[in-house]
C-alpha cells in the first residue's frame, strides 16, 4: 500500500478524531474518549510543535499520525526528544506505516540537535510495546501505568 507523509494542519482535526479513536478502540484506558478532549489533545499537540506533526495519508486520506515535541523539556536528560503520540487507524496496521511515521519522527528529533527519544506507552499495550521494540526502543522507568520506552538516534 503506497502512503504520503506531510506536516499535519489544523484542517487534519476531524481526521484526527476519527483516526485517534479507531487506533485506541481497545486500549481506552490509556486514551482520550471524549470528542471534545481529543479535539483538544489535537490541538496542544499542534501548539507544541507543528513543525513535529506528521500525518500518513492514502489516496489523500489520513490514516495515521505522528506528534513530536522538540520543545518538550525532558528534567534529568536535555539530549532527549520526546514523541507524545503514535496512532495508525485500524484497517492500516501491519503494512509499515507507524514505522515510518518513527523514522520521520527521530529524523526530524535528530535535525534539532537530540539524541535520544523518549515516550510514554501504557503498562498492558502489548502490541505497542514490541511495535517500539521492533524499532530499537527499550524499556526503562515505570511511573504509574505507564513504560518509559527510549531510543539512542546518535
Ligand atoms: C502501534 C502502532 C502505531 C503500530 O503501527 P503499524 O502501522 O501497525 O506498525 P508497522 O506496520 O509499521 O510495524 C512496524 C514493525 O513493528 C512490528 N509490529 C507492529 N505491531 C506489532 C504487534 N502488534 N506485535 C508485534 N510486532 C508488531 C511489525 O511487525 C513491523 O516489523 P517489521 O518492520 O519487521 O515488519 C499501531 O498499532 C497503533 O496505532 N496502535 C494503537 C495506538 C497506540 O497504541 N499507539 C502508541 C501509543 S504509546
Amino acid at each position: 500500500m503506497s502512503f504520503k507523509i506531510r506536516k499535519a494542519k489544523i484542517d487534519d482535526l476531524k481526521a484526527f478524531v476519527e483516526v485517534y479513536k479507531s487506533a485506541y478502540q481497545k486500549m481506552q484506558e490509556y486514551a482520550y474518549t471524549k470528542e471534545k478532549d481529543i479535539k483538544h489533545y489535537f490541538k496542544w499537540l499542534l501548539k507544541r510543535d507543528a513543525n513535529g506533526f506528521f500525518v500518513a495519508e492514502v489516496e489523500e486520506k489520513p490514516v495515521g499520525f505522528i506528534a513530536c515535541d522538540a520543545y518538550w523539556h525532558n528534567f534529568f536528560d536535555e539530549s532527549m526528544g520526546e514523541i507524545h503520540e503514535i496512532v495508525v487507524e485500524k484497517g492500516y496496521t501491519g503494512k509499515g506505516i507507524g514505522k515510518k511515521l518513527i523514522e520521520v519522527a527521530e529524523e526530524y528529533l535528530k535535525g534539532r540537535g537530540y539524541k535520544k527519544i523518549g515516550l510514554w506507552v501504557g503498562e498492558k499495550n502489548h502490541e505497542a510495546k514490541k511495535f517500539y521494540e521492533k524499532l530499537g526502543y527499550k524499556e526503562g522507568e515505570k511511573f504509574g501505568k505507564w513504560i518509559r520506552m527510549i531510543k539512542s538516534i546518535e
